[in-house]
């Protein structure tokens, strides 16, 4: 089986594409019974590889999920000032979203993004080097473009 041909056909792969698609980017019982359905697997297997993988989430979210990174390269880069400027900039904190369902924050492990410390990806983009004035512009361009 080629590489292309074996992701394609990934579980995790079809959970986040069924994830992506959904406008609050989360994975509702309904798309989690077809999953289920398409790979042979029962619901309870299904739930317990998202359990496990951080990036796949039952809670509703948000058009943007903006995921930050506070390992310690990030923290020694400065993080903590530019998630400061994320709280004010929106108005929430970790595990919340914006009342207009357009961002939701949430802490994540290492990115595997060490070397543009401070990092963070809202959805699949990255925005690293991060300082307080710079992603507040990038969170207003997500803004003006939705
Ligand atoms: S420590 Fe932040 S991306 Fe690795």
């Amino acid at each position: 089986m080629n590489k292309e041909k074996f992701f394609k056909n990934s579980l995790i792969e079809d959970l986040l594409e069924e994830q992506n698609k959904n406008p609050k980017k989360y994975l509702p019982p309904q798309a989690i019974k077809k999953i289920a359905k398409q790979h042979g697997k029962s619901i309870p297997e299904v739930y317990s590889v998202i359990s496990f993988y951080p990036r796949l989430s039952l809670k509703p979210r948000a058009k943007y999920v903006i995921r930050v990174c506070k390992n310690l390269p990030c923290h020694m880069e400065g993080v903590d000032e530019v998630v400061e400027a994320i709280k004010e900039y929106l108005n929430i904190d970790f595990g919340e979203a914006t009342p207009d369902g357009l961002f939701y924050l949430e802490e994540s492990s290492c990115l595997g993004l060490c070397s543009l410390a401070p990092v963070i990806l809202i959805n699949d983009d990255i925005h690293g080097k991060l300082t307080p004035e710079k992603v507040k512009g990038i969170l207003k361009k997500y803004k003006e473009n939705s």
